[in-house]
């Protein structure tokens, strides 16, 4: 079965109207999109016309998806998959929450976008939700989990400056190598990753860096009195899932608090639920200075950020020092209080918790000579695989994907298991055989 092309005929009208105004797409042109409305289309098309018009910085997975609901995709041709990916985590509330969609559609009809040039009935009332129930004073709402990296770097720079007294612009943020908080030139000038910032130079000054689940060397960067901050992943995500030593990031509070220097968390992945509990850094009952979340902020539904910390930090940052123009807009303001009402009401931290360590007894039971390792918490897990010149992890989720389950490589090697976070017990153990029973097909 094929799938209409529902998406272009939104979009075929504006298109022809447009061209016929503007004179600039011929009448074949128009009429081809007219036609192309009528036909079903395959998922061939719709890899060579993403190749051919889009720009090639992304190697997705050959599968077309055209519809998500819970824990499942669907493909153009109708086939069902598991979604262990997630959007890389944010959709933890599964795919189309029916919540969140009331949220958005009510709200998308009433008020989406006033910027903050006025007040608007929504934003106040989200901030009180989400300060209150993460305990800390205020939140600065922006839209990708970069730029909510971003403003915690920016904010630490300037209390560096106003409260800390280190020499105008010499102020330095700390970071863990193998670290990922996204794409902006002051992200990749703090990456580990040649693939992340080979031919994107020059960099942002004042980063430096410090290897990860490392103390003594966090301590003697720390020693520096112009270091403002130390941003860190409480899981490494994109690095593969690098879990630290139990203690590490109560160590790295101590220290953060012994030497004057912000503790910036980055729970852009690891948070909402993800690890099994709201936040990774509850495993070890220690409170970041700020705490940047992203993702799953908005259950996957649209781009919602933020950064959370007290009024010393916060408020160094005065009116018209920094802001976006859909940042706390009303539309992500209801869609992150229903994201994160249903984190909260279906419990999305115990059941990742108990989900998890089901699909990791699976996965150790896998053999050592193809799956060397297995780590994780919650439900953000990796397998690492040992390549030989029959298998690979690209290939081992080419075949996952035609067992029905997908996931992608992370780093050649690793493939991330990070299903939505309301998956049952009796469907975490059909997919765990899926991925047994796909591992001893090579
Ligand atoms: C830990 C972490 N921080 C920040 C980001 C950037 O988020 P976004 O892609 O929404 O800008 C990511 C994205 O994967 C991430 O994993």
């Amino acid at each position: 079965m094929k799938c209409m092309l529902t998406h272009l005929s939104r979009w075929a009208t504006p298109t022809l109207s447009r061209a016929s105004h503007s004179g600039m797409r011929s009448s074949s042109t128009a009429a081809s999109y007219a036609k192309r409305e009528e036909r079903l289309l395959s998922p061939e098309e719709v890899f060579s016309r993403e190749e051919r018009y889009g720009a090639h910085n992304y190697h997705p997975l050959p599968v077309a998806l055209q519809r998500g609901e819970g824990i499942h995709v669907w493909d153009v041709e109708g086939r069902r998959y598991f979604d262990f990916l997630s959007a890389y985590s944010a959709v933890n509330q599964g795919h189309c929450h029916p919540k969140i969609v009331a949220a958005l559609t009510e709200q998308a009809s009433r008020l989406t976008l006033t910027s903050r040039a006025f007040y608007n009935d929504v934003l106040g009332e989200y901030e009180e939700f989400i300060t209150s129930l993460f305990g800390y004073s205020k939140i600065l709402p922006m839209n990708t989990g970069v730029e909510g990296g971003e403003t915690a770097c920016k904010l630490a720079r300037k209390w560096a400056y106003s409260v800390k007294g280190v020499p105008q612009y010499q102020a330095k943020i700390i970071f863990a190598e193998g670290n990922f908080w996204g794409r902006t030139m002051a992200a990749i000038s703090s990456s580990t990753d040649p693939s992340s910032y080979e031919g994107f130079g020059p960099f942002m000054p004042g980063f430096e860096l410090v290897p990860y689940n490392h103390i003594p060397a966090l301590e003697k960067a720390l020693q520096d009195p112009n270091v403002a901050a130390f941003m860190v992943e409480p899981i490494q995500g994109e690095a593969g899932v690098i879990v630290p030593d139990p203690g590490y990031l109560r160590k790295v509070r101590e220290l953060c608090t012994k030497y004057n220097v912000l503790f910036i968390a980055d729970e852009v992945q690891t948070g909402l639920a993800r690890t099994g509990r709201r936040l990774a850094v509850d495993h070890e009952g220690v409170r970041p200075d700020l705490l940047v979340l992203g993702k799953a902020l908005s259950g996957g539904m649209y781009p919602v950020s933020a950064v959370l910390c007290d009024d010393e930090v916060m408020l160094t940052i005065k009116p018209g020092e920094h802001g976006s123009t859909y940042g706390g807009n009303p539309l992500a303001c209801r869609v992150s209080i229903a994201a994160l009402q249903v984190m909260e009401e279906e419990k999305l931290a115990e059941n990742a918790a108990t989900m998890g360590k089901i699909l990791r007894v699976e996965l150790n039971k896998l053999p050592k000579e193809i799956v060397s390792v297995v780590r994780g918490k919650g439900l953000l897990n990796a397998i690492v695989i040992k390549e030989t010149k029959d298998y690979d992890a690209w290939r081992v989720c080419l075949r996952l994907r035609d067992n029905g389950l997908l996931a992608k490589p992370t780093h050649g090697d690793i493939i991330r298991l990070a299903p939505p976070l309301i998956i049952k017990e009796d469907e975490i153990r059909e997919c765990a055989e899926i991925i047994q029973r796909t591992i001893l097909s090579f």
